[in-house]
């Protein structure tokens, strides 16, 4: 029996893995305990046939004879034992070719890999769209957390104005224990080494490069647009000092590092996206702020659905698999059906620079405590037409730290006003620039938005 032979409803459909890391093992083992629930809940029984590992010497695979293991993926995807293709290596190659050949053999594919996805991933759906089959990777952003489903399905009417998401758990663990523990940055992430959560080299995660990654795909999935990871503007949290968050809880804010993908204008067929990872000042009466530790969350904004926001683990082993056996369902029951879902190749977007960014700012300055020094800095910001809404100062011994947050201006303006500052010989340092969430309490005064 083949998976879409019809001849036998009770027959499995039969998986091949490439890749067994911390999400493979767990999807084994979540079909090993789980195999029958799931076809009792789905109609659908999933057998894994095949699995290509890096080292078959290392593997112990109780339920699947050592005969299944594989060092070759190619074998795996061309074998005809094996219909549905779960990739779970990472990278773009070798799993962009596996994944073709896969599909040119007619087998749909479930990939967990946000590399592929968010570089490549136009070319795959337009393969997958080419040989009639399925492409999904719900997995491959935020985990656990359903989302290109509910972006693609459940909101398929709606007109997404943006979506906000907390998608890189090693940072919001970093920032949560920084604001909550008061500690350093440093002291933050070694403990989320130690803990499993930061690699070794954590750059990845704490340059934005994970979180600019996910805001491609998502920015993809909710404007219907071919969004690739270069296209993200991405800063990470290297540069965010503990008095930030001092200040931040002082004037009501927590700190975390969003991924934002929005509307900002063309046409309803053809938007031009902003899409954007950086550390924010999230009000903390705002959904996201409340996201803790390790934990993901996503923010929809629709035009007619209003604020949505769902909230999980984005990453582990059972997290992840749980997505990845999700998609395989629906893979299955499409095969079964002789059919696929509805995902297509989107049309180039076109992506709003940051320059053009029209939002609040907080900046730290630090200058020499004398008169005159204070006039001379909101010289350059009025000169550039950034308006200050609040300004607070802190001794520090000879000198003072200056705190601002603006009212709504450009980011070409806070840019060309940081670009000054820095000149200017009283001023000894500009600190890190954060980006601030929500309305402008009195944006008369700034710019119109
Ligand atoms: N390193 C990521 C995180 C998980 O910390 O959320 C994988 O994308």
């Amino acid at each position: 029996m083949t998976a879409d032979g019809g001849d036998d409803p009770q027959a499995p459909v039969r998986v091949g893995v490439l890749g067994c890391g911390t999400v493979g093992g767990a999807l084994i083992s979540i079909l090993d305990e789980g195999a029958d629930e799931v076809a009792a809940r789905t109609g659908i029984r999933l057998e894994v046939t095949r699995v290509a590992v890096r080292n078959v010497a290392r593997y112990r695979l109780p339920t699947l004879g050592s005969d299944r293991l594989t060092h070759d993926a190619h074998s795996v995807v061309c074998d005809p034992d094996v219909d549905v293709v779960v990739e779970l290596i990472g990278g773009i190659e070798p799993a962009r070719t596996l994944l073709v050949e896969a599909m040119r053999a007619g087998k749909p594919v479930v990939s967990a890999n946000k590399e592929l996805l968010a570089n490549v991933g136009n070319e795959l759906l337009a393969e997958a769209e080419r040989a009639g089959v399925d492409l999904l990777y719900e997995a491959a952003v935020a985990g656990a957390i359903p989302l290109v489903r509910p972006l693609t399905e459940s909101l398929a009417g709606e007109r997404i104005l943006r979506v906000m998401g907390i998608v890189n758990g090693t940072t919001n663990f970093v920032l949560t224990r920084m604001s909550e523990d008061g500690i350093g940055y440093g002291e933050a992430l070694a403990e989320a080494q130690r803990l499993g959560y930061a690699e070794r080299d954590p750059s990845a995660d704490v340059e934005g490069y994970d979180a600019a990654a996910k805001a491609a795909i998502i920015a993809g999935i909710a404007f219907n647009a071919d969004v690739v990871a270069g296209d993200v503007y991405r800063e990470g949290i290297t540069g965010i000092d503990p008095s930030d968050i001092e200040f931040a809880h002082r004037l009501g804010y927590e700190v975390k590092l969003l991924a934002v993908a929005e509307r900002a204008g063309g046409s309803a067929a053809r938007p031009v996206v902003a899409v954007r990872v950086h550390p924010a000042m999230v009000p903390r009466d705002h959904p996201l702020a409340g996201v803790r530790g390790s934990y993901n969350a996503v923010f929809i904004e629709g035009e007619a659905s209003g604020e949505l926001m769902l909230y999980g683990r984005g990453a582990g082993g059972r997290p992840t698999a749980s997505a990845v056996l999700g998609d395989l369902v629906d893979a299955a029951h499409n095969l079964r059906a002789g059919g696929r879902g509805r995902a297509a190749p989107r049309a180039r977007s076109e992506i709003r620079p940051i320059d053009e960014l029209e939002t609040q700012y907080y900046l730290t300055i630090d200058v020499e405590d004398r008169p005159g020094v204070l006039a001379a800095v909101a010289t350059v910001f009025g000169g550039h037409r950034v308006s200050i809404r609040s300004m607070e100062q802190v001794g520090l011994g000879g000198e003072a730290r200056l705190v601002f947050i603006t009212h709504t201006a450009l980011e070409a303006d806070i840019q060309a006003t940081i670009s000054e500052l820095a000149l200017l010989e009283s001023v000894e340092r500009v600190g890190k620039l954060i980006r601030v969430i929500g309305p402008d309490p009195d944006a008369a005064s700034g710019r119109a938005t």
